[in-house]
């Protein structure tokens, strides 16, 4: 049976059985707590643990999943692939365990011809949690399976949970057993290779908290209902419906492997090691074509290193099956070919696919040869020392020079019997990771001592931002700094850094540029704010200079803000939350912010994009937004938790940290994002968005840049201006400017070569003239003469080989001159005649030239050559004259 029918099966039986079919989710989770979808019940989360009402009470899904932990498993063992289908029925408050279980095991023997999946009853063993008697009672009494085929394992096995706080319950497994070739009996509590798990019923009815591995975390209490969530790998049961003796040989990995082989020329089955191969090849492949539709681009952090990594590790093995050309493109046409019957979206995609899967090989391929050469030394050298153990920062070194994922140097250094300080590595790269923070926090701050901060902090707490509302307001100041250190006071003149108990400064932080404006004692002291910054969280600190007077701790103040900047920069933020909402329903998910800046009047907004986005889509986005704003919404922020957020949802990036309690920006109903910036009240404030174009800024990312308010304004009242301006010259209508300007520039062209051709006709009419005025020097026709300054040495010889072609039949020598750019230049021709009696071009030339003071040489037929000296071109005419006649 095809794996496309296994899917059609289980979504026809759940359906007909009152199931509501949901289809797959992105890999990409919507949930911070994961960096991609590791099972079935994921998009259903907020269902189990209560906090969304369900629109179902039963759901069936094929979920795309990937699972990385095991990634060294991968082609040694039969059943671990990083990409696979979760089949799932879910029941949320509805069926419990009896439901799941008798759906479970009509499905899997019913006949094929039933609908089912025709398996054997005696061939199927189950696994239930230790103390759950409930089961075990249902699969003997109500199913009939023999006690003999019914084990109970412990929390391990048979209770399933995350791995993270969330839902959990007892677990039942169904196993299939392959039968004696595959090793011993007993059941799977014995051999999980023979008796490998397909299908797992978990019984979701409580709640877990924090806590590590898969059986120490508290169990928080019961969820608001008893629920069904499970999950059958379809690529397992594709594996026993085909008859296969693994998950890399069913249909849709079969193609891949095959084309691995023709591409490299090693047959599946030659030798073990080359099968591994084949099956990393095949296996990761598909998991990159898979994550890459999802919108995952590689790169070095998150999601998108988990792709670097099996793309890097596919392309190695396949450098180790002999390949020496780029493969990536071939084997992505299979895996679409293979996958698109159930993925049809991926023959849609497949230019986006193979543009960012062709870039990562490429990358690769410039640094895998230097990094393989450095990892073979620095294996001869740990070798060579006794050692059996590569040091980590030679992994460090790998990891950050040459693109070498942490665990394709594990891979490589055990093949060649080492293994790697891997903790040594991870604390390089933390050390890295810690280096690069402070260096940019140092470069804002200007020095890199935090006590200070820290002192403040500590004394006076964290400082109240009072700036969403007010603009003002009276406050205190809590701590000083001048060059750096903490002082009572500053003075007139003093650079300062001034702590507040309150404030309205915006300090700078996502994105969003500070606040400036000026700080004011009650004794008529004045510090002009320049920035403001959180050197520690919390802790706002205002630098600038005392303008007048004395300021101490412990002062009363008024800070109050450049309110015109602050209008500027809310406008601009705003306008980068509509940005953000019109390019991801424009180009989908994958244009997800990377970064922005909301300066006044203007802002910058980076995304991912595989390619570069053309300017149709940018002008609707700009439409887009345009009318938003014409649409009068109001924007409102509100805290709330963060499930609400998610439920409500919020734009959130994955990786940010946020808190548990976020801030929820609106957009009446366009827009919706987790952000602590200051915005404008309604959408009308920003008069105007101007996108002004967008650029690459790195591999899949792109930028935009804008214009918002009256700075949108001035730039479209310049570039009216300009066309003003081009309109009243070419005395048209505004909306004719391109066809005319268009006109012009091809008259201009035709105009050109129109001279052009003149010109040169004009040089050559000469030619007769000069032909005629040849003499004779001792039987040789010697025609020489100089053409008009400015004739091009291209022309200069046209003329010469016309003038000789007029002297055909005898012996005859052409040397013109011209000045060309303040230079003299020569170009001499011989006739075959004059050539018989030993006159040479080349010589000719080197002769001339010489008188000219320069250089110059050729064949012996036409040479060329020029000088310093305009002045000496007579003397060179005589000179070739002289040399023709002692030659003839
Ligand atoms: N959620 C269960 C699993 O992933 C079904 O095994």
């Amino acid at each position: 049976m095809e794996s496309a029918e296994i899917r059609r099966r289980w979504l026809r039986f759940f359906e007909e059985r009152g199931h509501t079919v949901v289809p797959s989710a992105s890999l990409i989770a919507d949930d911070p707590t994961l960096l991609l979808v590791p099972a079935g019940m994921v998009p259903f989360k907020p269902y189990f643990l209560g906090e969304v009402k369900p629109p179902f009470d039963r759901a069936t899904s094929v979920q795309k999943c990937v699972r990385t932990p095991d990634i060294e498993e991968v082609g040694k063992t039969t059943r671990h692939g990083t990409f696979f289908q979760m089949c799932g029925n879910f029941s949320f408050g509805d069926y419990f365990k009896e439901g799941a279980i008798k759906l479970a095991w009509e499905l899997l023997t019913s006949s094929v011809e039933g609908g089912g999946y025709g398996l054997e009853p005696e061939k199927l063993w189950i696994t239930v949690y230790k103390d759950d008697d409930e089961a075990e009672a249902i699969w003997r009494d109500v199913i009939g399976v023999p006690s003999t085929r019914i084990q109970r394992l412990g929390m391990k096995e048979n209770y399933w949970s995350m791995g993270v706080p969330g839902p959990c319950g007892p677990c039942s497994e169904i196993n299939y057993d392959r039968g004696p070739e595959f090793g011993v009996e007993g059941g799977p509590a014995v051999n999980d290779e023979r008796y490998v798990e397909i299908w797992n019923l978990v019984f979701m009815q409580y709640e877990r908290g924090e806590g590590s591995g898969k059986e120490d975390f508290p169990i928080l209490g019961e969820l608001p209902s008893k629920n069904i969530d499970t999950g059958l790998g379809l690529e397992r049961l594709a594996m026993i419906l085909q008859g296969v003796r693994n998950m890399y040989e069913i249909d849709t990995s079969r193609m891949v492997i095959d084309k691995a082989t023709e591409l490299t020329g090693v047959a599946y089955g030659a030798a073990p090691e080359s099968d591994v191969s084949l099956r990393v090849v095949s296996d990761h492949l598909r998991t990159s074509v898979m994550l890459i539709g999802d919108g995952v681009t590689p790169g070095n952090e998150g999601r998108g290193y988990v792709l670097r990594r099996i793309m890097r590790r596919a392309i190695r093995n396949m450098r180790l099956l002999g390949a020496d050309k780029p493969v990536v493109g071939e084997l992505l046409d299979t895996v679409v070919k293979a996958m698109s019957p159930q993925y049809p979206e991926l023959a849609e995609d497949r230019k986006r696919i193979e543009t960012v899967a062709l870039g990562e090989e490429a990358a690769f391929l410039k640094t895998l040869k230097t990094g393989t050469n450095i990892l073979d030394t620095a294996v001869s050298d740990t070798k060579a020392s006794g050692g059996s153990v590569l040091p980590g920062d030679k992994a460090f070194l790998l990891h950050d020079t040459w693109g070498f994922p942490i665990d394709l140097t594990l891979e490589m250094a055990a093949e060649q019997g080492l293994s790697v300080d891997e903790d040594g590595f991870r604390r390089l790269m933390k050390e890295q990771r810690e280096r690069a923070k402070a260096d940019a926090k140092a470069k804002k701050q200007g020095h890199a001592d935090l006590s200070a901060y820290r002192e403040v902090a500590d004394a006076s707490g964290a400082t109240e931002f009072i700036g969403y509302g007010d603009t003002s307001g009276e406050s205190r100041v809590v701590g000083l700094l001048v060059d750096g250190l903490p002082s009572p006071a500053a003075h007139e003149g003093d650079e300062v850094e001034v702590v507040l108990d309150r404030t309205p400064f915006y300090a700078e932080g996502g994105g969003q540029q500070a606040d400036t404006g000026r700080i004011r004692l009650d004794n008529g002291a004045v510090v002009q704010v320049r920035d403001v910054q959180q050197p520690v969280p919390g802790v706002s600190v205002h630098k600038g200079v005392v303008q007048v007077g004395e300021v101490t701790v412990g002062a009363q103040v008024f800070a109050e803000i450049d309110v015109t900047r602050r209008r500027a920069i809310a406008r601009a933020h705003s306008a980068t939350h509509l940005t953000h909402q019109a390019l991801r329903d424009a180009l989908g998910p994958t244009a997800a912010q990377a970064g922005s800046e909301n300066a006044p009047g203007r802002f910058r907004f980076d995304f991912g994009s595989p390619s570069a986005v053309p300017t149709a889509v940018l002008t609707d986005v700009e439409q887009r937004i345009n009318e938003v704003l014409a649409r009068e919404l109001d924007v409102t922020a509100e805290v709330m938790s963060m499930s609400e957020a998610k439920k409500q949802g919020a734009i959130a990036e994955f990786g940010e940290k946020y808190g548990e309690r976020v801030r929820v920006v609106t957009i009446g109903d366009f827009s919706k994002e987790l952000c602590g910036g200051t915005h404008v009240h309604n959408t009308s404030q920003l008069g105007l968005v101007k996108l002004l174009g967008e650029s690459s800024i790195g591999s899949g990312v792109r930028r935009v840049e804008a214009l918002v308010g009256v700075d949108a304004y001035n730039f479209l009242a310049r570039e009216a201006t300009v066309v003003a301006q081009l309109t009243e010259l070419v005395k048209g209508r505004s909306e004719e400017l391109p066809e005319r300007v268009a006109g012009m520039l091809s008259r201009l062209r035709e105009a050109e070569k129109e001279i052009e051709k003149f010109r040169a006709e004009k040089v050559l009419q000469a030619a007769a003239g000069l032909a005629e005025g040849a003499k004779d020097v001792r039987g040789v026709a010697l025609a020489t003469g100089q053409v008009p300054d400015g004739t091009s040495a291209d022309d200069l010889r046209k003329l010469v080989l016309d003038v000789r072609g007029r002297l055909q039949g005898r012996p005859a020598v052409v040397a013109l001159f011209t000045v060309a750019g303040g230079r003299p230049l020569t170009v001499v021709a011989t006739s075959e005649g004059a050539r018989d009696r030993g006159i040479k071009a080349g010589e000719l030339v080197r002769t001339a030239a010489k008188t000219l003071g320069g250089g110059g040489g050729g064949k012996d037929d036409v040479a060329q050559g020029g000088g310093q000296n305009p002045a000496a071109i007579e003397d060179a005419v005589a000179a070739v004259e002289r040399l023709v006649s002692e030659k003839a």
